[in-house]
């Protein structure tokens, strides 16, 4: 069968779906803007099984837009930890400091946060205030592209502006946040990326992408992503119950988050060549003694545009060391305070060091 079902039908289809099959999500439960805030932001990049729990304990911790305020970046960036795209935390925590203590409740205003787009303040709106703002992520160019059978590309100027203009003209205006909602969970739940549920699908029938059997090539990219290799020696220094860190700063990943000594290089540096490096020497000037031991080789840490390989080294000092190079001296007891990359935290619990 070849139909389309009318735009009223292909929505309504959609929340009758999401009544059977709505995910009970703590963000739900609410209408306050700041908490919707903080889901959204917290799964822009992020799965809602893994956000879950992260949501949970930042709001437990934050609960508005005050504490938020009040609270140092590094504590915000703590509850954060290991979650990744951690510019999403640290704005956040700038946008609160700049609303005195209230959440806008206009478009405009909402767009207007760092940290917040297009689909950040259409979802916020739709789902606080219910405003008629159609969301447009991943999810919907999915859907979307797959039911109409549309494979203009999603990342082209005119795919966006094409799926942009569609979603706001399907958007149910009676009800802009449950259709939002539901038409997210409907590609995150039924019409997924690899394996959609096809065979139980309430729109199968009227699906194009369904009938002509292009549901695997939907949606279109035209641009795949390049990553970029780096190579990262990290060095975790021992002196008596002592290491040393630095806090991440300039225009790169992880800024504000701290992490070991870190010697990078365009390519894996064998032992020996560690050894040699002029920057480990630095640090190392005016220290006595030390043993460079190998931990972890080529740990790989895929991220959205690099991947790095990661080796780690651990470096005993004498235990009456008091610096190392400008680092920060540090009871090894209390390294857990600090908010590291999730590379480090797992390299610690896993080699037990
Ligand atoms: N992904 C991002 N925001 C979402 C929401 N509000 N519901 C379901 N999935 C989402």
């Amino acid at each position: 069968m070849n139909y389309f079902c009318t735009m009223n039908a292909f929505s309504d289809t959609i929340i009758e779906w999401y009544a059977e099959n709505k995910r009970d999500l703590p963000w739900r439960n609410t209408k306050d803007p700041y908490l919707i805030w903080v889901s959204e932001i917290i799964l822009q990049q992020t799965r809602v099984s893994q956000g879950y729990g992260y949501f949970l304990r930042f709001v437990e911790r934050f609960p508005d837009v005050q504490t938020l305020a009040d609270a140092p970046e590094d504590e915000v960036l703590k509850y954060w930890q290991g979650l990744g795209y951690y510019s999403r935390a640290r704005n956040l925590h700038a946008a609160a400091r700049g609303m005195r203590g209230k959440f806008p409740n206009t478009y405009e205003g909402v767009r207007a946060l760092k940290g917040v787009g297009e689909y950040t303040a259409a979802a916020i709106c739709s789902i606080a205030y219910d405003l008629p703002y159609a969301v447009v992520d991943g999810n919907v160019y999915r859907v979307l592209s797959r039911y109409w059978g549309i494979d203009l590309p999603i990342d082209s100027t005119q795919g966006k502006k094409t799926f942009a203009a569609m979603a706001q003209e399907l958007l149910d205006v009676s009800r802009p946040s449950l259709y939002n909602q539901a038409i997210m969970d409907f590609g995150a739940i039924q019409c997924t990326p690899q394996t959609p549920d096809c065979l139980f699908c309430p729109l199968a029938q009227s699906c194009q992408a369904f009938s002509q059997g292009k549901v695997a090539q939907l949606p279109v990219k035209q641009h795949k992503v390049r990553t970029v290799d780096r190579y990262f020696h990290y060095i975790y220094v021992r002196a008596g119950a002592y290491t040393y860190l630095h806090k991440r700063t300039g225009n790169d990943i992880w800024k504000n988050l701290f992490e070991l000594p870190l010697v990078e290089a365009d390519h894996a540096l064998a032992e020996e060549e560690l050894l040699a490096s002029p920057l480990l020497h630095s640090w190392l000037a005016g220290n006595g003694s030390f043993t460079l031991g190998l931990r972890r080789r080529q740990v790989k840490h895929v991220l959205s545009h690099r991947i790095i390989y990661a080796d780690f080294y651990e470096l005993i000092l004498p235990e009456d060391t008091v610096s190392f190079g400008e680092f920060l001296r540090i009871p090894i007891a209390e390294r857990g305070r600090y908010a590291v990359p999730r590379l480090i935290q797992a390299f610690w619990e896993r080699e037990d060091v």
